[in-house]
């Protein structure tokens, strides 16, 4: 009985084994096949990401989003036009009911979001794409800057806040946002901004102030001063009809304010418009402005304390109609962007270089490359505002510009792109005898990029 039942115990266990077992295998190459369709799927998914993320430095050709016509297409024509006319397409640009202003700032489009992005798009940029704060709100820090804060490893942009209603304030005049004040936004990877708020305020009463809000409060940017231990801002002043020009300076114990508004003045009794300020390795900062019906650009040397000019002035880059300057450094040599004049409309931008920072500035051409020829020919819709160099990256640099929408100015957009040096010049240098003294200032487009996973700084 034992025996029988033992022998009738295997064999059915036996028997019961083997459809299990059987079943088993179906089971296992049914997860198997599961497997093998989900890791072509990753690799798929991953490949597109590829794909779609090229090389930094790989050119990205792109047809322009619009059909237009023949004579909106050329962009000699505006060149032969002047540096001060804009291309027909970019006429059509400004138009809010156009196709071409439609491609640029769709309605309803995806968001650059740190919070709800999803993973996969963590550290993308997408150059013109509404970005939003970790609050889930459209970042206001229009022609702005950054400043690395090394005490506390933090990165700081400041801009205009621009979240108010755009209008003229008299027919001529051009549009315009009552000034809301300094807006700064926290990082530590570049990429995921916390709003810190407004740093400086506008004014709302006294009409004498300076910031007054139906005044004029443009570029600021921000250093900080290893001497006295402030953050020292700079922007352009003006008021509504542009014939102040002056700058402004503000200063703070923290680079997130509040700023405390000092003055302002027009430097060297000049006109100052466009401007930035830069510090040098050795801690010299220096004011680089547009003058002189913007027809040239001033620099000069700022005091040790960084709160005013010194006499210490050159003319650079005259009869050149540049503005919108931004000032870095590379292997020991000095570079600037500028753009030309043209108020909010988007036009060619220029490379200069030069071996001292005070001159003679060189100009070294166009330094766009890929998209299309309109795209180069308008820095892809945009005005330059800042040059910030990647941390632990020597020679790569983040362009940013603004992509002012003048119907709605708070909407205006970002357009971040990476600039590399190196390489041979295009255009031979005035002075350096055909000898290029100078390495090639690129600006790739794309239509979406991400930094080199090292320049991260997670935390
Ligand atoms: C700006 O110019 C307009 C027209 O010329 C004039 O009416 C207005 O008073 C000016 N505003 C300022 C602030 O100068
Ligand atoms: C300024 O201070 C920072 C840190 O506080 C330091 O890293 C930097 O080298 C200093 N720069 C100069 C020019 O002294």
């Amino acid at each position: 009985m034992a025996m029988g039942a033992g022998s009738k115990q295997p064999r059915s266990l036996a028997i019961r084994w083997y459809p299990a077992r059987h079943g088993s295998f179906t089971l296992i190459v049914w997860c198997l096949a599961a497997l093998v369709m989900l890791l072509i799927l990753h690799l798929f998914i991953s490949r597109k990401v590829e794909q779609i993320v090229r090389g930094i430095d790989e050119v990205e050709e792109e047809a322009f989003p619009v059909k237009l016509a023949r004579s909106w297409r050329n962009p000699r024509v505006a060149r032969r036009k002047g540096e001060h006319r804009t291309l027909p397409v970019v006429d059509e640009f400004l138009v809010e009911s156009s196709a071409v202003h439609h491609a640029f700032f769709p309605e309803g489009e995806v968001t650059m979001d740190p919070v709800n992005g999803g993973n996969d798009r963590r550290y993308l940029y997408y150059p013109g794409r509404v970005w939003l704060d970790t609050d889930g709100k459209p970042i206001q820090a229009h022609g702005g800057g950054v400043l690395y804060d090394e005490k506390s490893e933090t990165y700081f942009w400041y801009g205009e806040n621009k979240d108010g209603k755009t209008y003229k304030a008299h027919d001529k005049g051009p549009d315009r946002v009552d000034i809301v004040g300094v807006s700064c936004y926290s990082s530590k990877d570049l990429w995921s901004w916390t709003n810190q708020g407004v740093v400086l305020q506008g004014e709302e009463k006294n009409l004498f102030h300076d910031l007054h809000k139906s005044n004029v409060l443009e570029r600021p940017k921000v250093i900080y001063n290893n001497r006295t231990g402030k953050y020292v801002m700079w922007m352009h002043t003006d008021d509504a009809n542009y014939t102040k020009s002056s700058i402004g300076v503000a200063s703070s114990d923290s680079p997130t304010g509040p700023f405390t508004y000092l003055y302002s003045k027009r430097p060297h009794n000049c006109e100052s418009r466009d401007m930035t300020i830069f510090k040098d390795d050795d801690g010299k900062a220096y004011l680089i402005y547009s003058s002189k019906g913007n027809s040239e650009l001033h620099i000069a040397r700022l005091t040790d304390e960084y709160l005013d000019v010194t006499d210490d002035m050159r003319r650079i880059l005259v009869a050149r109609y540049r503005e919108a300057p931004a000032l870095f450094k590379s292997g020991g040599t000095y570079y600037m962007i500028t753009s030309g004049c043209t108020g909010w409309a988007p036009n060619t931008a220029k490379a200069h270089a030069a071996t001292s920072i005070m001159g003679p500035w060189e100009t070294l051409g166009n330094p766009f490359v890929g998209g299309n020829e309109i795209y180069r020919s308008t820095t892809f819709f945009s005005q330059g505002t800042f040059v910030l160099p990647v941390a632990g990256l020597p020679g790569l640099f983040i362009f940013m510009a603004d992509r002012w929408k003048p119907s709605d100015l708070r909407d205006s957009r970002y357009v971040w792109l990476p600039l590399t040096v190196g390489g041979l010049p295009d255009e031979a240098a005035d002075y350096s005898f055909m000898f290029p003294l100078w390495s090639r200032v690129s600006i790739y487009w794309h239509k979406v990029w991400r930094l080199p996973e090292k320049s991260y700084r997670v935390t």
